[in-house]
């Protein structure tokens, strides 16, 4: 399962390459506006220290326009994935850039629907958000499985990138869903790696080595 780093910082996502945790990087607008910037200053500072797929998101509304500024960000790097908010104009941008070979990655999926759309049209990768979906009570991780199960059953080669991730247990559930990959912001992947049981045990050893 890819881990992907939700992130627009360039120093956060170096410590995740370094641990061999950043199989690519998914960025939004507001992740590259708090990063200080934007597409054309942010994007190639994070291509710079990541040899991985990264989604920059375009921010037309129009499928002429989609495709313009699509085009633009993939001329940065071969590693740049463009990024289309799901809409009906964003399907007709996607199914252009995907004939041009320009890889594409429709965000803001809520639900199974809209998973095949994307697929239909040629996306390379989909990103269904889960976080936000639990934060007004919606129920997150069986959509997400029932995406997964829509992909598997059809043999359609678009990847899931789960995305709006609050925590651990949501990666947990997303894994088992059989999603190819979640996004994480840095804060959950350090979680990830965490258990108390884990700290007290460490605590103990080096207090029995008398190094505590
Ligand atoms: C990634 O592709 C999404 O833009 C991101 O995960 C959204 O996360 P949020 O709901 O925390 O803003």
């Amino acid at each position: 399962m890819k881990i992907w780093l939700d992130s627009a910082d360039p120093a956060e996502i170096k410590k995740a390459v370094e641990a061999g945790l950043c199989d690519g990087v998914t960025t939004n607008p507001s992740l590259i506006a708090k990063a200080g910037g934007d597409n054309a200053t942010i994007i190639p500072k994070i291509v710079e220290v990541c040899d991985a797929p990264v989604l920059a998101e375009t921010l037309s509304i129009d499928a002429d326009g989609i495709v313009s500024e699509g085009k633009e960000l993939a001329k940065i790097s071969s590693n740049v994935v463009v990024k289309i908010p799901m809409a009906w104009d964003s399907l007709i941008a996607v199914k252009r850039l995907s004939q041009e070979g320009i890889p594409t990655a429709v965000t803001l999926i809520f639900n199974a629907t809209q998973a095949l759309l994307a697929a239909r049209s040629g996306a390379t990768y989909i990103a269904p958000f889960v976080g936000r979906r639990e934060d007004i009570s919606e129920e997150g991780a069986q959509a997400i499985a029932e995406m997964v199960d829509v992909y598997q059953l059809h043999g359609l080669p678009t990847e899931l990138i789960v995305a709006s991730i609050r925590g651990p247990l949501q990666v947990k559930q997303a894994a088992l869903a059989g999603a190819h990959g979640v996004t994480v912001p840095f804060g959950v992947l350090k979680q990830m790696a965490e258990h108390p049981l884990t700290a007290a045990g460490i605590a103990k050893f080096l207090a029995d080595a008398g190094k505590g």
